[in-house]
């Protein structure tokens, strides 16, 4: 990337709590830029549930060109109303962004910042770091099936659950990759081979001959359901998890509780090299979208992985030790154990990046 010219991030907020945790999250943004003298440019865009409501608009035609082809990144908050049951602008937004940007990895980092927030009784925050890659343009999201005999007794619904070749090499080369440019000694596929013979053989078979390929690396396969058992049981064991859409989503809502829960954990939508979406994990939870509760940490971390894609590690990092340090102070909201507004929460993070030398 190019120093002289503005960084350029498309921002969608979103519904409900995406909203609240995106204002923190570009403040951070901002706040971290600015000391590094890095030229921001940030373009907002309104699609949600609202819009689609007013417009019928989920997401107009060609933004997915403009969004590759004039931004150097995406933020998005969260989808999510309850007066669009069929989540079909969520499905337009940010399924679409994933699948149509081509965006294969979806990158989950685990990391617990302070003892308080592990939820076991034998493991804290040492323990509790590791990566999920998440395969994130196949599986059961393709939107692939269909009905039958529809509100009849006798209505048949189907969804297919695609795997290819092409598809699984992809993920399972990134996880191998990213293990062995950070360092890390243990990859993990987990799969549901036992019942899912099919997609399960092409996974394992697939895993064994990349992993092949990576002599200094330990690599392994479990079970989903016996890998949800063992994250519990021992955290520590794990370093990088790699896995399909769907185990890969139920795996990183468990995960999160790890880290303090789902106001604490980031993620990026990326393929190599090209524009990348980054967002939190958790969703849009109308219940509490502007009460001033929601956690805006994991909008903020996500922000850092948005940074480091763009070769920004410095600036990652200084977002990454504020929010650490805004933890152990205790200047957080209420589900990490503080007692600020998440505006107070933003404010405490931009506070300590002040402050960074
Ligand atoms: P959710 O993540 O919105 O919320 C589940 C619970 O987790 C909340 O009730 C709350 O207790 C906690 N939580 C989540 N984020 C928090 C935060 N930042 N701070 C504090 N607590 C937080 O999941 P849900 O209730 O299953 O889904 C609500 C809507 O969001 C649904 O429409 C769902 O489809 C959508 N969703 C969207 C995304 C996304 O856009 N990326 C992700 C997950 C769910
Ligand atoms: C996530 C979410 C999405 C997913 C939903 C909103 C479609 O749960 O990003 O984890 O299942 O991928
Ligand atoms: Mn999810």
């Amino acid at each position: 990337m190019l120093d002289c010219r503005a960084v350029k991030i498309a921002v969608v907020p979103g519904d409900g709590i995406g909203v609240d945790v995106t204002r923190e999250a570009v403040k951070a943004l901002e706040e971290a830029s600015r000391r590094r003298s890095i030229p921001l440019e940030m373009t907002q865009f309104p699609w949600s549930a609202d819009h689609y409501l007013k417009t019928g608009e989920t997401i107009p035609r060609g933004a997915f060109e403009d969004l590759s082809a004039n931004y150097d990144a995406i933020f998005m908050g969260a989808f999510g109303d309850p007066r669009v049951p069929d989540m079909k602008h969520g499905a337009d937004i940010l399924l679409g962004t994933r699948f149509q940007l081509d965006l294969y990895v979806n990158y989950r980092p685990v990391r617990c910042l302070d003892d308080r927030l592990s939820p076991l009784k034998n493991f804290g925050a040492k323990d509790i770091d590791f990566a999920v890659f998440r395969e994130n343009t196949e599986g059961s999201y393709v939107g692939s099936g269909g009905n039958f005999k529809k509100g009849t007794p006798d209505e048949v619904a189907v969804q297919d659950d695609i795997s290819t070749r092409k598809g699984v090499e992809r993920i399972v080369r990134h996880a191998f990759e990213f293990a062995a440019g950070r360092g890390r000694r243990k990859v993990v596929m987990a799969d549901k081979s036992n019942a899912m013979r099919f997609v399960g053989d092409l996974w394992q078979r697939t895993f064994a001959e990349v992993a092949r390929e990576y002599t200094g690396i330990e690599s392994s396969t479990l079970y989903i359901d016996a890998l949800c058992m063992q994250l519990v049981k021992d955290p520590s064991q794990f370093e990088v998890i790699v896995t399909n859409n769907m185990f890969g989503d139920i795996v990183t809502d468990l995960a999160a509780s790890l880290q303090g829960g789902l106001g604490m954990a980031a993620s990026g939508n990326i393929h190599p090299g090209r524009v990348s979406m980054f967002e939190p994990v958790h969703g849009s939870a109308p219940k509490y979208a502007g009460t001033g509760t929601a956690n805006p940490f994991g909008a903020i971390l996500t922000m850092a992985l948005l940074l480091d894609h763009l070769g920004r590690r410095e600036e990652a990092a200084s977002i990454e030790e504020a929010v650490a340090s805004c933890v152990r102070e205790r200047l957080c909201t209420k589900d990490v154990g503080g007692a600020l507004t998440t505006a107070q929460a933003g404010d405490a993070v931009v506070e300590k990046l002040r402050r960074v030398e």
